[in-house]
Parts: structure tokens; C-alpha cells; sequence
């Protein structure tokens, strides 16, 4: 493995442009309450917290200078229009084709809000998958309609499955690219075949969170940029680029369609100063893509090597990405009973149809060697 955190820290040198805020001049020595934070978010001292795919090398250092510049600024609101703004220019798109979300997370769970918001209407989606906006449809009232992957040399979509599941009370078709934690990828040619099978009312929504991870795939925007108006793609600064916990996720949309799920959440309460100002530091820099992207690579191959030394089965999909779902039998939940109880955290993916598998979320080397050091112990 080549990526340490050390290292990464040290070539990702804080090389992106800070935005200007003006502060207010606060005697930090004052400000002591800062130090009472704690930070272990509950954990243990000494966590291997790989349970939640969060990215281990931590924020882009020009994220994080960005963002403190901008806390003096916190008494004041922040309006979306600026996302808007800065991710419809990085996306060659008009600002009223983005949606701006408290994570992504807000507006997978507003979308069902309206589009499939009763039990007049179903939500078709792959069952091993990242399923929140299925989840939200379905505490609505939506009928769910899950269908299996196809177990194939990978996981694959089944499309055809998907497709003929859709009937005249299809609401939402939800897929996500690349797939949590299956690692299954659609093409755009595949992308194409579901937009253009689907009745212009269904919303088609991607979930692109580990786009980054294909740079070189064109993606759900592409669709729209194609003139599909049903499609809605919705991206994330939670992975790739390390901000989690900024909450900053965005949507790209037909104006119509965002319009509606605005009614119900995101845009004017969305973005907070911090994370808006972070965006602004990293947005240029790739260096800390890269580095993501090299870990990726990293963890991929050590988790191979390491799971066929101990016999057991990873899935994977064709391109590297930060998490790795392991196969580990009947024992699963006990096994990653044991290993919490070792301060060592992977989920259990039961909930989405995977009772004998854990996906972790790859850490730095030293994390991943003694999660294997453990596992061996339980097996
Ligand atoms: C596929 C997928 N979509 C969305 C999210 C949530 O992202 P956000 O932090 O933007 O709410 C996750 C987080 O694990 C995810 O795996």
C-alpha cells in the first residue's frame, strides 16, 4: 500500500486559492470552548472506524484552511444561489439545473417527497444497494419493488429486471453508479437503454456519490446534457473529497423537476457557510482526487490478495473504489461482533439483502493489516 496519511498530507500542499472573508477581529484566546470538543465522536481511543465509507486521508488541507477562514462569517445565512453558481459552472449547466442538499443525503430522501410519496406509486431499485431514497418512498406508503443483482462474474445490474418491473405506477426508478457495496458499474450506454425505456413521469435518479472514482465515464449529467428531463443525478463532496461531515451534496436536474423537490427540502436552508467556503478551496485542486483515487487502487489489491490468502471471496466490480464487500458465511454478524468488540468497525449489510457479507470502508495501511490480523483470529 502506498498511500500513508503522512505522506498524503505532505504532497497535498495547500495549493488551491483561500476565498476572502472578512473576520471580525476575535481574541482566540477567548474562544476556549473549542478545546472542550471532543472529536472520537464517541468511539474508543484508537478506533478503526471503516464502517461508514468515509475518506481516510482526511480533508484537502485548502478545504479546511477555507472553511475556518470562513467561521467568523457563521452569524449569516448562506444562500444555495452560490452552489448553484459554482457547480452549474463546473458542470458546463445554467445554475436553476442545481439543487443544493445537506449531503446528498437530503435530497435522495426529499425526492420520494415528490414523486413517490403514497401508495399510489412504487419505486423500483436493485436490492444490495445504498437504499435511502427506497427506504424514505417506502416509510411514505410507495410500494417498493427491489430486484436482485445478477450474480454473475460480478454483481450486475439486471436491468431487464428493473425494466419490467416499471408499470403505470412507477414513480421513481433509483439506481446507485458505482453501486454501495457491490462495487456494479452501469455504462451510459446502459444509463441510455433505462432512460430512454422509462415513461417521461418516472423520475430516474442516479446516485453518482463515487463518481469521482470514473472520471472518465460519462455519467447521468451527460444523459441531461442529452436532453433527458426525467434524470436526476445527485453528487457528493462526502467521498472522494473527504468533506463528510461539511454536509455538502448537490443534484443535477431539469428545472421542473428540481422545482418540485425543492418544495419539500433543500436549496434555501442547505448550505452552510463552512462547507460553501471549503468547496470554493478544493473545487480546483486535484490533488486530493488523486490521492483518493491512488488509494482506492491501493485498498482494491490488498483486500484481493489478502482475502484469497484466507480463502474468502471479495465482490468487486471493474474499477477500483474506496470500500471492499467481503463474503464471510454464516458467521458474519457474529464476526463482526468480535471485531467492534476489538475497537475495529465494518458494517454488516444484512439490511440490503446481504446477510453473509461485511463491506468495509478501506482505511490507511495500518488499518487494513490489522483488520486482516484480526479476522484471521475469528475465522
Ligand atoms: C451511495 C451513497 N449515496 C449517498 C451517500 C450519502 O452521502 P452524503 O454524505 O452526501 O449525504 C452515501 C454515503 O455513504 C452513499 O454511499
Amino acid at each position: 500500500m502506498s498511500v500513508s496519511r503522512r505522506q498524503f498530507l505532505k504532497t497535498s500542499a495547500v495549493t488551491a486559492s483561500v476565498p476572502l472573508v472578512t473576520t471580525l477581529s476575535i481574541d482566540s484566546s477567548e474562544a476556549r470552548i473549542g478545546d472542550a470538543v471532543d472529536l472520537s465522536l464517541g468511539y474508543k481511543p484508537g478506533a478503526i472506524r471503516m464502517n461508514l465509507n468515509e475518506n481516510p486521508l482526511g480533508p484537502p488541507p485548502a478545504a479546511v484552511a477555507a472553511a475556518q477562514s470562513a467561521i467568523p462569517a457563521t452569524n449569516r445565512y448562506v444562500s444555495p444561489a452560490l452552489l448553484k453558481s459554482l457547480m452549474g459552472e463546473f458542470h458546463g449547466m445554467e445554475k436553476d439545473w442545481i439543487i443544493v442538499g445537506n449531503g446528498s443525503t437530503e435530497i435522495l430522501k426529499s425526492a420520494p417527497l415528490a414523486f413517490a410519496r403514497d401508495s399510489s406509486k412504487n419505486v423500483i431499485s436493485a436490492r444490495e444497494t445504498w437504499n435511502v431514497t427506497p427506504k424514505y418512498a417506502g416509510i411514505l406508503g410507495a410500494k417498493l419493488k427491489y430486484v436482485n443483482f445478477l450474480r454473475k462474474q460480478h454483481y450486475e445490474f439486471d436491468i431487464d429486471g428493473m425494466l419490467n418491473a416499471v408499470d403505470a405506477s412507477t414513480g421513481i426508478f433509483f439506481v446507485v453508479n458505482p453501486n454501495n457495496p457491490t462495487g456494479a458499474i452501469l455504462s451510459y450506454e446502459e444509463l441510455k437503454r433505462i432512460a430512454d425505456s422509462l415513461p417521461k413521469e418516472v423520475l430516474f435518479i442516479i446516485d453518482e456519490a463515487y463518481a469521482q472514482y470514473t472520471p472518465d465515464a460519462r455519467s447521468g449529467i451527460d444523459l441531461l446534457k442529452a436532453g433527458y428531463e426525467n434524470v436526476l443525478v445527485t453528487r457528493t463532496f462526502s467521498k472522494a473529497w473527504g468533506l463528510a461531515a461539511l454536509r455538502c451534496g448537490y443534484g443535477v436536474g431539469h428545472p421542473d423537476v428540481l422545482k418540485k423537490i425543492a418544495m419539500h427540502g433543500c436549496d434555501a436552508a442547505s448550505l452552510n457557510i463552512a462547507g460553501y467556503s471549503a468547496l470554493q478551496g478544493t473545487l480546483s485542486d486535484q490533488t486530493h482526487l488523486d490521492s483518493s483515487r491512488q488509494l482506492a487502487r491501493d485498498i482494491s489489491s490488498f483486500y484481493k490478495q489478502e482475502a484469497k490468502k484466507l480463502g474468502l471471496q471479495v465482490v468487486a466490480g471493474s474499477v477500483p473504489l474506496p470500500f471492499i464487500l467481503l463474503e464471510l458465511g454464516k458467521r458474519t454478524k457474529e464476526i463482526q461482533q468480535e471485531l467492534e468488540k476489538r475497537n475495529i468497525f465494518v458494517r454488516h449489510v444484512a439490511s440490503w439483502g446481504l446477510p453473509e457479507h461485511v463491506r468495509i470502508s478501506g482505511g490507511l495501511e495500518e488499518d487494513n493489516r490489522a483488520f486482516f490480523r484480526e479476522l484471521k483470529t475469528l475465522l
